[in-house]
């Protein structure tokens, strides 16, 4: 099949990479050129494990191309994805602008170019409830016939930035929103090799599928926001809830994935897909009360390690000038390089707001948070420099705080990381992941503090024994 994806970022790249890997004639368009010129280059545009192979062969085998130009993805496509951002607007719904203007850009081309023939046009954006719409009408305006010169589809993407290739090539169900069979039909015959293993192309309405992908993220991110209002609770009545998370995460009810209490939760996805569901239910009139509380509470715990640092470094106004704070981890979760609304980013900026000096390291997410602290610069008096590994992160700072749950922070050199921090006392380590065993930690010497989990007094350790 020819396809043209629209919006080449994490979701159109690896859409397109892995729709060409299963042998589809793939022609990915973007206004960004640098980022295409890039791409032609061989170079990646972004850290996603597995892609690289299938991005090589695929433009080995000339199955994988890159333009800025729509028009030259558009005229030889079948199906034609549209890929683009859908931010959150001042009131918290989600812009549609990038979608609509494509669309109306795609109708002006077709209208022109009527020997192009017919096309399904595929919203894979995260879209409201009535984009399919919107788009039919945007491109319609053109004189063209839906159903007769192009259908559009609802096609929410499911994949996971970290194991988005995975995710991409076997997905756990396909989700397909259309009324036209004609389309039902070729976006049946475009999934079926991603799931042989029977997993469903669950075909339905638009407005169906549109909200499906909400509810999906809203439901995460719930889940994931109870388990921190849990954990913030066993803080205040001395329970530990990785205990009661193994309690619970076996009631098959319940499962046991999401339920991991931590930092907050971020990405470019949860906290704008929440608010935007949340803004659709007030435009109907409804007051979605349990999204209202997931955002708040995220927001507070995205914070909730500041208090006990300002109690533990901070002088008396509260500030922590001449402190120097250790992030390890800058990507909002692991395995990718995506820092968009990241705990860490969040943390910095408070205490860099608070006069602290925050020298950081990621294992990928450097450069794109030197980016966005170039879009949005931090405020306040302290300062943000980067360490080449972790543990010069760490040397010689007053605290250690833990943002995200790289694999390389699991199992480091404790006794390393200990020596080499500041003062003579135990140092202070702020584990926002629960990665470290609170035990462990204050019998290797360090003040630990975790989410949700009791802490121990930290024990006189001399360097020579931690050594050993
Ligand atoms: N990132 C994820 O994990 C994920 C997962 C599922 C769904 N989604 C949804 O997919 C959509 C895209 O997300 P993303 O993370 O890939 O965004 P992104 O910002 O990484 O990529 C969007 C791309 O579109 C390009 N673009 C903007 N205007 C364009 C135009 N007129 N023509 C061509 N290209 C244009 C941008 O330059 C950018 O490269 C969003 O709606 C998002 O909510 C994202």
């Amino acid at each position: 099949m020819n396809i043209a994806v629209v919006g080449t970022g994490y979701v159109g790249l690896v859409s397109g990479v892995c729709f060409a890997e299963m042998g589809n004639e793939v022609t990915c368009v973007d206004i960004d050129a640098r980022k295409v010129e890039s791409l032609r280059d061989g170079r990646l545009t972004i850290y996603e494990p597995g892609l690289e192979v299938y991005f090589d062969r695929g433009r080995r085998e000339n199955r994988l191309r890159f333009t800025t130009d729509l028009a030259e993805a558009l005229a030889p496509a079948d199906v034609v994805f549209l890929a683009l951002p859908t931010p959150p607007a001042e009131d918290g719904s989600a812009d549609l602008q990038y979608v609509l203007g494509v669309a109306d850009d795609i109708g002006e081309l077709l209208a022109a170019h009527p020997d192009w023939g017919y096309k399904v046009l595929v919203d894979k954006s995260t879209v409201p409830v009535g984009t399919a719409r919107r788009v039919t009408a945007a491109v319609g305006a053109y004189g063209l016939e839906a159903g007769k010169h192009f259908d559009v589809v609802s096609n929410p993407e499911f994949l996971r930035e970290g194991v988005a290739v995975d995710d991409f090539m076997k997905p756990e169900r396909v989700v397909v929103g259309t009324d036209s069979e004609r389309a039902a039909e070729l976006m049946t015959r475009l999934y079926e090799p991603f799931v042989r293993s029977g997993n469903p192309i669950l075909v339905m309405d638009e407005a169906s599928a549109e909200m499906t992908k909400y509810a999906a993220n809203a439901m995460l991110a719930t889940k994931i926001t109870f388990m921190n209002e849990v954990a913030n609770l066993c803080d205040r009545v001395g329970a530990d809830v990785d205990k009661v998370r193994r309690g619970i995460g076996t009631d098959s009810r319940i499962g046991p994935k999401f339920l991991y209490a931590g930092i907050g939760f971020g990405g470019s996805c949860f906290p704008k897909d929440v608010q935007a569901l949340h803004r659709t239910a007030r435009e109907e009139g409804y007051s979605f009360e349990i999204l209202d509380a997931v955002l708040r509470v995220n927001d507070e715990q995205r914070k909730s390690m500041v208090p006990h640092i300002v109690d533990a470094l901070g002088d008396n106004d509260g500030r922590l000038d001449g402190k120097t704070i250790a992030v390890w981890g800058l990507a909002f979760k692991p395995h990718t390089d995506d820092v968009r609304e990241a705990p860490a980013h969040v943390l910095i900026r408070e205490f860099v707001g608070l006069g602290a000096d925050v020298v950081a390291f990621d294992p990928e997410a450097v450069e794109t948070t030197r980016a966005a602290f170039e879009r949005e610069p931090l405020g306040g008096t302290g300062s943000l420099s980067y360490a080449e590994t972790a543990y010069d992160a760490a040397a010689g700072a007053d605290a250690l705080v833990v943002a995200t749950e790289w694999p390389e922070f699991r199992r480091p050199d404790l006794a390393r990381v200990r020596q080499s921090m500041a003062g003579d006392g135990a140092p202070l380590v702020f584990d926002g992941r629960n990665v470290f065993d609170p035990k462990h930690m204050a019998g290797l010497g360090f003040t630990y503090r975790s989410v949700g989990r009791p802490s121990f007094p930290a024990q006189e350790v001399s360097d020579r024994e931690t050594a050993a």
